[in-house]
């Protein structure tokens, strides 16, 4: 019987593969140093987890409104005045479980058949098939190391069409640790206002920002570009939560209730407890924040210092997140223990047989010249992988 068309056209995560393959490794017994998080090492601070424990006790186990409880909603309001200058009431607001699920609502919520969403790259690998899935074309619109992982203005420019729906931004982004600064903004706004383009704009990192760069939304400059604009956020890499799964977006009033309406068809609330430590999150102390900005600025510092230190492999430095694009295009074609690197899928791979060191291609993300490194990780690991990359690239001939 066939299957569906639109689900068969639907990549497999690129990162899954070596993973996979990282992952048996370590079961069997190798020594794998891996940099492929993509969530804080941090534990989910105490006063958060006992707010869970506390929603459990208290039988707060049953459905919430379907597009999340108001109190959080208005939490998520007050968060937005507060750090973003934004004000949104409730009705702008639909909780979601995690910032993915966020996005695979917005997506669903504007693309037509064939729509276009304009994602610069390297990206995240989840916006174009998340864009595929929602019947829309993504329009993958290249940016280079030089232009700082952004693509200009007239790069933007260019890749509109009559068709475009979107724009894709995420700052600080994934996998490149880049920031857009206040100027691109407005530009990526006036163009956006101009066309009637809607802004999807991923702050997941906003928290998570270093040397003296201050996160701005797009959404904050007037209220035209607010209109077009989803913004998308979520406790996740803030307050190290990954597993919780909370996310949020803000919207304009119809859109919201669009994606209310699906989830009430598609997941209902989400989990009622995960939305009590959501609570926690936004009303208790930014600690966690700061000892996480301390310590990824510390090991951010040393990691792009190392990679620059070992010939054959460059940086460039990463303003947010927790990633590092390694450009390893000056071993693209020299071999390593008799291997050919044809691209970063096949560097990846030697890495991890022959120093045992499991990093992410940038194939997936739309550079194959880079591979991206997490250091979410330990200080010792880095130290321990980098000594480990440095050996191996000592045989590169
Ligand atoms: C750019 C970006 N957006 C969204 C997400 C999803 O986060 P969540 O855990 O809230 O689903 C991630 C997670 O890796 C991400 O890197």
């Amino acid at each position: 019987m066939k299957l569906s068309k639109r689900a068969l056209s639907i990549n497999p995560s690129s990162t899954l593969a070596i993973d996979a393959k990282a992952k048996k490794m370590k079961a069997e017994g190798v020594d794998i140093i891996g940099f492929g998080a993509g969530e804080p090492d941090f534990d989910t601070p105490k006063h958060i987890k006992e707010a869970a424990v506390e929603a459990i006790k208290e039988g707060f186990t049953k459905y919430t409104p379907a597009s999340g409880m108001i109190e959080l909603k208005q939490a998520v309001c007050e968060k937005f005045k507060k750090d973003n200058g934004l004000s949104y009431s409730p009705e702008n607001i639909v909780i979601s479980n995690g910032a993915k699920h966020s996005l695979v609502n917005t997506f669903q919520a504007i693309c037509n058949p064939r729509d276009e969403v304009i994602i610069p790259t390297p990206c995240w690998v989840s916006y174009p098939e998340m864009v595929k899935l929602a019947n829309g074309k993504p329009v993958l619109l290249k940016s280079t190391e030089e232009e700082g992982f952004k693509p200009t203005i007239e790069e933007f420019l260019s890749a509109v069409t009559d068709k475009t729906k979107a724009i894709v931004i995420n700052s600080p982004g994934n996998p490149t640790g880049m920031i857009y600064t206040e100027e691109e903004l407005r530009a990526i706004a006036k163009l956006a206002v101009e066309r009637k383009i809607y802004i999807i704009s991923d702050e997941i990192y906003e928290k998570l920002i270093y040397d003296g760069f201050k996160h701005i939304s797009i959404a904050s400059f007037d209220d035209k570009i607010k209109e077009l604009t989803i913004l998308i956020n979520g406790v996740s890499k803030s307050y190290a939560m990954t597993g919780w799964r909370i996310g949020y977006t803000a919207s304009n009033e119809k859109i919201a209730k669009i994606m209310a309406n699906m989830q009430s068809h598609a997941t209902s609330n989400p989990n009622s407890i995960a939305q009590k430590a959501a609570l926690a999150a936004l009303n208790g102390a930014d600690d966690i924040i700061d000892t996480m900005v301390t310590e990824f600025i510390k090991r951010r510092d040393y990691m792009v210092f190392r990679i620059n230190s070992i010939k054959g492999i460059s940086c460039i430095k990463p303003n947010g997140a927790f990633y590092v694009m390694m450009n390893i295009s000056k071993l693209i074609g020299k071999k390593i223990e008799g291997i050919e690197i044809k691209g970063s899928d096949v560097f990846a791979d030697v890495l991890l047989e022959n120093a045992n060191v499991a990093l992410v291609p940038g194939s997936g993300f739309g550079s194959d010249i880079h591979v991206r490194l997490s250091y979410a990780t330990s200080f010792e690991n880095i130290t321990e992988g980098l000594n480990r990359i440095e050996k191996l690239l000592e045989t590169v001939i």
